[in-house]
């Protein structure tokens, strides 16, 4: 087999990653005569006592250098008579999971090291838990250290069997188990006196010929998600991506998801040169015999194997410090396409040690679970399975903008296929010319005791009076009826709030004005809530500090608060995030009421009389 292995290694700590790759370079002559010299030299100044360190190849980066650690992942580039290879090398401390995600997402085969004088442990397992999430279905299992088990075939065999034993629930393409001494040299790239008994290939042997299950991937369907349309000049329109499986020839009829639209090719560019052909890997131009509109995010396939759905169950990895819970919103990237999505439900994590299913209401850091994603648009997905590309995806957080889950679709889900948006022909504009006002969504976010509920009074006395016509939506009332199912848990609020974002967009639509008075305390939620209800989101911060809403104390719960008496009490046992940036933003305690529903009346005139 030749052409391109695109191979990840993995391993605990001190498994010997770095020294096994480093081995295999040096071996194979495939060093720059000056990196051979510094590691002679490095070798001599560090912790291998004057013997040959090899992982200082490898561990790239300073820090890593100093700490005898790989941090980051160290991507690294060699080529055999046979064979090229790209090696991504990623850490092994658990801390480290979202950088051998990133690694195992770029890889075709995952080069896993088993500490001979060990065994199989916990780390080895979660690393093929999550190679086997990004996709990869190769897995090359090198039992090290051989030398410190005087190269034992018992022991060997029975670490053997372990792996083939937890490896069993993974889809696997090809498997294969090497022992190995990565300081000495035995089984990497020369077979090894010492192991007679070992028949099979060394690690290098085998990497250069296995034919990895991506090596198939130009027999499949068509797939080429467009990243960007090209117009040169007038008499020109290409659309330009990567193919991602399958193969193009001039001629061939295109289906464009999700428009369903169809057309043939009537050139290929590969960069600027013409081509009759293209395949999987390529990036290319194509030019179409019709006019369509194609636009980033658009996926030009062969058939017809990709859904157009806003709902599917994935498998992620949780990579956030904060946990993960029902409800909670995104930027999902999958393929080209950036989209708002919620994770609606989460169905059960994985107990990365057994496999089993387990049931959860938060999802913690380095944790995998199943989940089921709403997508605010109906976007072109694909199991993972089909397609490695409009199957595999990241979260976004909407405020840190950090890449919180990586993950894959396993499940297009399509409940509500049978559902379509009615068009009426009474619209919002038509409901709210009747009343002759502009619809808005005041929303009042602050603390409890803050001053929400008697600023939304006094502000519909006034609207009411001035001819508006208006709807109030409250805290407590709202949790009387519609959401009376709902607590304070953080799953409970971001439903709570996604509820009423709703209920005040169907207000709206009516052509009403809506005022809410519900703390909100957490930015994403009102995020949420603004990304639901529009442009007619208007957000008044009721700045009034905790210290005069607790003196106040109207209801009493600041008093049965601190003295344990109620759960997760904004304020004192659950945060309140600050609005960033209000619209508005008023303090009872320096104004009166009067005075602040003036301030606000006049900061919303323009808005009333339809001006943005
Ligand atoms: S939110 O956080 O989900 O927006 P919401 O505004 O609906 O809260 O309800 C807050 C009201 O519920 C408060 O004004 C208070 O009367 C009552 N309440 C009861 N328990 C709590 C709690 N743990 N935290 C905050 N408010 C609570």
């Amino acid at each position: 087999m030749d052409g391109l292995l695109k191979f990840i290694t993995c391993g605990s700590v001190d498994d010997g990653k770095s020294t096994l790759i480093g081995h295999m370079l040096y071996d194979a002559k495939l060093l720059f005569a000056d990196q051979e010299q510094s590691l002679q030299l490095d070798s001599k100044a560090g912790s291998a006592g004057g013997e040959m360190d090899y992982s200082l190849l490898l561990d790239g980066l300073m820090a890593e250098r100093e700490q005898g650690i790989t941090i980051d992942v160290a991507y690294r580039y060699f080529t055999t008579n046979r064979r090229s290879f790209i090696v991504a090398d990623t850490p092994g401390h658990e801390e480290y999971t979202r950088n051998m995600a990133v690694g195992a997402s770029f890889a075709d085969l995952a080069v896993i090291l088993v500490d001979a004088t060990k065994g199989v442990l916990i780390q080895t397992k979660r690393h093929t838990r999550i190679c086997a999430l990004m996709g990869i279905r190769d897995f090359v299992f090198v039992v090290n250290k051989m030398d410190l088990i005087h190269y034992g075939q018992q022991q060997f065999e029975s670490i053997e069997k372990d792996i083939r034993k937890f490896v069993a629930e993974f889809p696997c393409h090809t498997l294969k188990i090497i022992p190995v001494s990565a300081t000495v040299g035995d089984s990497i790239n020369s077979r090894s006196d010492v192991m007679a008994w070992y028949h099979g290939e060394t690690l290098l042997e085998y990497l250069e010929q296995v034919e990895t299950i991506e090596d198939k991937s130009d027999e499949k369907k068509f797939c080429m998600p467009v990243q960007r349309t090209c117009r040169p000049h007038l008499d020109f329109r290409g659309f330009q991506g990567q193919i991602e499986s399958g193969n193009i020839s001039k001629g061939d009829k295109i289906t464009v998801l999700p428009s369903g639209e169809s057309a043939h090719v009537e050139r290929i560019y590969i960069a600027d040169q013409e081509s009759n052909r293209a395949v999987a890997g390529q990036p290319v131009t194509l030019r179409l015999d019709r006019e369509i509109d194609i636009s980033r995010g658009c996926v030009l396939t062969g058939e017809l194997p990709c859904k157009v759905s806003s709902l599917c169950q994935v498998k992620l990895l949780w990579m956030d410090d904060d946990s993960l819970y029902a409800g909670k919103n995104f930027i999902l990237k999958l393929g080209t396409r950036m989209v708002s999505s919620t994770v609606m439900k989460i169905s059960y994590k994985i107990d990365i040690n057994s496999g089993e299913r387990v049931p959860a209401e938060q999802i913690f850091k380095n944790e995998i679970a199943v989940c089921e994603i709403n997508t605010a648009e109906r976007i072109v997905m694909d199991k993972f399975e089909n397609n490695k590309v409009l199957g595999g995806f990241i979260l976004i957080d909407r405020i840190t903008n950090m890449t919180s889950a990586c993950g894959t679709v396993e499940k297009v889900l399509n409940r509500s296929e049978n559902v379509t948006w009615q068009e009426l022909d009474i619209t919002k504009e038509i409901r709210a010319g009747q009343k002759k006002q502009n619809p808005l969504t005041l929303w009042f976010t602050g603390l409890s005791g803050s001053g929400k509920s008697t600023l939304v009074n006094e502000l519909e006395k006034r609207l009411v009076s001035a001819g508006y016509h208006t709807m109030v939506l409250d805290g407590d009332n709202i949790r009387l009826g519609l959401n009376k199912n709902l607590g304070f848990s953080r799953q409970d609020r971001i439903e709570n709030i996604r509820r009423i974002s709703e209920v005040a967009k169907l207000m709206n639509d009516a052509g009403l004005i809506v005022l809410t008075s519900f703390i909100s305390p957490f930015e994403a939620d009102r995020q949420n809530a603004r990304g639901i209800i529009g442009e007619e989101f208007v957000e008044v911060y009721v700045s009034t500090p905790i210290d005069i809403c607790e003196k106040r104390d109207v209801k009493g719960l600041y008093k049965k608060a601190r003295k344990g008496e109620i759960p997760e009490f904004t304020g004192i046992s659950s945060p309140y995030e600050v609005p960033e940036h209000p619209d508005i933003s008023v303090d009872t305690s320096v104004k009166t009421v009067e005075e602040n529903a003036d301030e606000i009346m006049e900061k919303i005139q323009d808005l009333l009389n339809g001006c943005k």
